[in-house]
């Protein structure tokens, strides 16, 4: 099964994919978690990815496909995987389609989890991510059982960079210019379902199980 996450930042792409990911037994694949690995590591491609996402820009698209291409050929993507962040411009889109084409498959569905903007700011100043495994909580709607620290593996919960409100508001922008018109794209192919993002998260997971079967 080949899942695309669609949807703003903070609409909970990365909470569903881990969910769908543990279900469906299938890697979850977060461009955003393996640019941050890399900005931890000090790696040249983290150093690259760094300067556009402090500022809430894309990387270049040349980046991010070489990047996931990479991603593909090890051997836990066999059988599917959940894309997460992935694609974010049509030109990534594209760049996908034609991959998966030449190897004889495609994309299965792409879920748009839907959140108006209102409700986004608010929860992206109350997320806390894990720096040891990269989980995500938030302070109101999913805490953690100790304060500041991670339920899976006992280190430190921080802010993330680009959660800042003025950053926020940027990324926004950035996706309704440069992402949204993949639901278009993916409404044109016939593979688009939309669920409600802002109700309880056990609730859109249940609308997702739904779309994608038991
Ligand atoms: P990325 O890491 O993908 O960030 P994003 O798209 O902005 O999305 P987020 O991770 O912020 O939100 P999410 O939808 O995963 O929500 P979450 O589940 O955490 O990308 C970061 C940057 O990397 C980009 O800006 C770009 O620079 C670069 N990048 C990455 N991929 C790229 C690409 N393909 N091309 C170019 N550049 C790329 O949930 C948010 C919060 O809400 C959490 O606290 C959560 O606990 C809470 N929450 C979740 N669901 C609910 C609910 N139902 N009710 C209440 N609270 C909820
Ligand atoms: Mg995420
Ligand atoms: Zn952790």
């Amino acid at each position: 099964m080949k899942i695309i996450m669609l949807g703003a930042p903070g609409a909970g792409k990365g909470t569903q994919a881990k969910m769908i990911a543990s279900k469906y037994t299938i890697p979850h694949i977060s461009t955003g978690d393996i640019f941050r690995a890399n900005i931890k590591n000090g790696t040249e491609l983290g150093k690259k990815a760094k300067t556009y996402m402090d500022q809430g820009l894309l990387v270049p698209d040349e980046l991010v496909v070489d990047l996931i291409m990479d991603r593909f050929k090890e051997a836990d993507c066999a059988n599917g995987y959940v894309l997460d962040g992935f694609p974010r411009t049509i030109p990534q889109a594209e760049a996908l389609d034609k991959a998966l084409a030449e190897a004889g498959t495609k994309v299965d569905v792409a879920i748009n989890v839907e959140v108006p903007d209102e409700n986004i700011v608010n929860r992206m100043g109350g997320r806390r991510a894990c720096v040891g495994c990269g989980a995500t909580y938030h302070i109101v709607y999913n805490p953690t059982k100790v304060d500041g620290v991670c339920d899976t593996c006992g280190k430190e919960l921080i802010l993330r960079d680009d959660d800042k409100p003025e950053t926020v508001q940027k990324r926004l922008n950035v996706y309704h210019e440069q992402t949204e018109p993949l639901i278009k794209y993916y409404t044109n192919k016939g593979i688009l379902k939309e669920v409600d993002g802002t109700v309880d998260m056990n609730d859109v997971f249940a609308a997702i199980v739904n779309i994608l079967g038991e």
